[in-house]
């Protein structure tokens, strides 16, 4: 199957739909305090809030949506996305609730990886796929080594290590070139990934750690593919982004560079994902930061905390006091 070419994007023109709602009905079943309705009702491209566990932040993301198609966007251009099944579930019954719908079915709600799988189930081709390709569980993953009888005794689990390279776009021979000579554990470990790598590939196999990257990949070779996926969307906005991943960073940054709105908040009083990678300059934060690219440059300043990138962006003379978390939590260029 070919990507649809209805759908398309109308750029500029989301204001189709449900604007006969209005933001004061809707707004009356979320009751959001002062400082969660600013947030929600930001309106730069690019929106990171920022704030503490149990601060009303998946509250606050549900009332983005109700103000989105308060202000006329189509709940269907609305993609919401978050990292677990659970979140995301929780995610969908609030975003229903808000918006006074017995249901979020027609509406795109869901994890990274069942968003993206549900694209490669429906064009595996053109992500290098068959028709039928299997996504292996843990039993399955384990069965690869077990039956060729490959031990692995090491503290650190062999599936983790290798879930976590591609997490980071890496394949075995990707993960061959980061490693030190002198590391006789990786080294072991590069050994089992290329076993890994290759059943994987005779089986016409994936793993979940595949899912996103090989979306990104076959989105990135095929531009057209890439349009009609982001072409669907008006607005990306996602729970949890802290836990964001790599991988997933390009996925998002598809859809920023698409023209798709990116809202996302964030807990700031968590260790974003950590990867081992070169650290970031000031200066690609600066530049990337300027492309209004804030969101993957803050998650591309891998181990650091939100409010350490924020103050470093402040440092930088990239945002101001007053446009940081203060009262509305948004970070924002200028
Ligand atoms: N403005 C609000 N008014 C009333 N209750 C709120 C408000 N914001 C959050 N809550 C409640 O606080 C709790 C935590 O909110 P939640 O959005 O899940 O926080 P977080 O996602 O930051 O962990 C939930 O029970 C939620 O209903
Ligand atoms: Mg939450």
């Amino acid at each position: 199957m070919t990507p649809d070419p209805h759908e398309g994007r109308h750029h500029g023109d989301n204001r189709q739909g449900v604007g006969h709602i209005l933001m004061a009905d809707i707004m009356n079943v979320n009751a959001l305090d002062p400082a969660q309705q600013r947030a929600a009702a930001a309106t730069g491209n690019i929106q990171l809030v920022l704030a503490g566990p149990g601060s009303g932040k998946t509250t606050t993301l549900a009332g983005r949506f109700v103000h989105l198609v308060g202000q006329g966007v189509d709940r269907t251009r609305i993609l919401a996305l978050t990292f677990t099944r659970k979140a995301a579930d929780e995610m969908k019954s609030r975003i229903a609730a808000a918006l006074d719908l017995p249901s979020a079915a027609d509406m795109s709600v869901a994890t990274f990886h069942g968003f993206a799988f549900r694209h490669l189930r429906r064009n595996p081709q053109l992500a290098g796929l068959s028709e039928r390709f299997q996504l292996w569980d843990t039993p399955q993953q384990r069965h690869i080594f077990s039956s060729r009888r490959m031990w692995w005794n090491e503290d650190a689990d062999i599936l983790e290590i290798i879930a976590g390279a591609k997490e980071r776009l890496l394949d075995a021979a990707g993960f061959a070139a980061e490693i030190q000579p002198d590391d006789e554990v990786l080294r072991r470990a590069l050994e089992f990934f290329r076993v890994y790598e290759n059943a994987l590939r005779d089986a016409g196999a994936i793993d979940f750690a595949d899912i996103v990257p090989l979306l990104v990949r076959a989105m990135d070779r095929k531009p057209g593919y890439a349009a009609a996926i982001t072409g669907a969307y008006d607005h990306v906005l996602v729970d949890e982004y802290q836990d964001i991943n790599p991988g997933q960073v390009e996925l998002v940054d598809r859809f920023v560079a698409a023209g798709v709105s990116l809202w996302a908040v964030g807990d700031d009083d968590q260790t974003l994902y950590a990867f081992r990678a070169a650290d970031v300059e000031d200066e690609l934060l600066c530049a990337e930061f300027q492309a209004g690219k804030a969101i993957a440059a803050i998650a591309a300043a891998h181990e650091r905390k939100i409010a350490a990138i924020t103050a470093r962006l402040i440092r930088l003379g990239l945002i101001t006091e007053d446009g940081v978390v203060a009262e509305d939590g948004v970070v924002r260029p200028g």
